[in-house]
């Protein structure tokens, strides 16, 4: 007797693609505060701010922290009347005097939960363990592949036939850190690294909601702290 192989639907395989997260959440008591880190256009800022407008996270955006004074990402943050902050990397003696700043902006504005969203400097040890395991990074590759500066150059000069992007807990290593969401994307024949991007942004919207909302069910649900640290 044979068996036969169910075939693959098309639900089958988008959730291979970017796996689905079940519906139920346990969601917190109340929305999360959020302090989001960015460096560029904003567009994963935006994503968040859409995700929390049309009710699909509970949250609320307490500050924007972002560290190059012609980023793009302030317009948005002027847009959706969010509060925000330039902390210029330019204008402080060390990385962990910039993160002390940073910790003390974040505690102002009565942060719990930190998304580094496009940005673009490392972290210290200050910040991390300031918000242990509350600190979340979006990365355009499927870690552990291509960390670092130029992830997207660095697929295309490897010749990958698949790319991505992932967002996970942050640790001192460079990207690196427990992964809670991946999405896959195909890397097509004449990609450049502006249409790659483009094709992974689009799913760097959908996972980084997501995420967050996971990140915080999961602290809920193994009895971690959800309350304000
Ligand atoms: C995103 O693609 C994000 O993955 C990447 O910066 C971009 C920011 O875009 N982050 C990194 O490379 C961090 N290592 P955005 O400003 O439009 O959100």
């Amino acid at each position: 007797m044979t068996m036969s192989t169910p075939p693959a639907t098309s639900k089958h395989l988008s959730s291979l693609i970017c796996p689905q997260v079940e519906q139920n959440l346990s969601i917190p008591p109340s929305p999360l505060k959020l302090g989001i880190m960015a460096s560029g256009s904003g567009s994963n800022f935006e994503a968040i701010a859409q995700a929390i407008a049309a009710g699909e996270l509970q949250a609320q955006i307490q500050v924007l922290i972002y560290n190059n004074p012609a980023a793009k990402v302030i317009e948005r943050a002027h847009r959706w009347q969010v509060p925000a902050q330039l902390l210029d990397h330019r204008d402080f003696q060390s990385r962990e005097a910039l993160d002390e700043r940073i910790v003390q902006t974040l505690r102002q504005f009565e942060v719990e939960w930190v998304v580094m969203a496009g940005w673009m400097r490392r972290v210290t040890q200050v910040l991390i363990d300031d918000f242990p395991d509350r600190i979340l990074n979006i990365h355009p590759s499927l870690l552990p592949s291509f960390r670092g500066m130029r992830a997207i150059e660095q697929a295309l000069e490897y010749g990958v036939r698949i790319s991505g992007c992932t967002v996970h807990f942050v640790r001192l290593e460079v990207d690196s850190g427990p992964i809670i969401q991946q999405s896959a994307v195909p890397v097509l024949p004449g990609d450049t690294p502006e249409t790659l991007h483009a094709r992974i942004q689009q799913q760097e919207h959908k996972i980084l909601p997501q995420a967050i909302a996971l990140a915080a069910a999961t602290q809920v649900r193994s009895g971690l702290k959800s309350e304000p640290i």
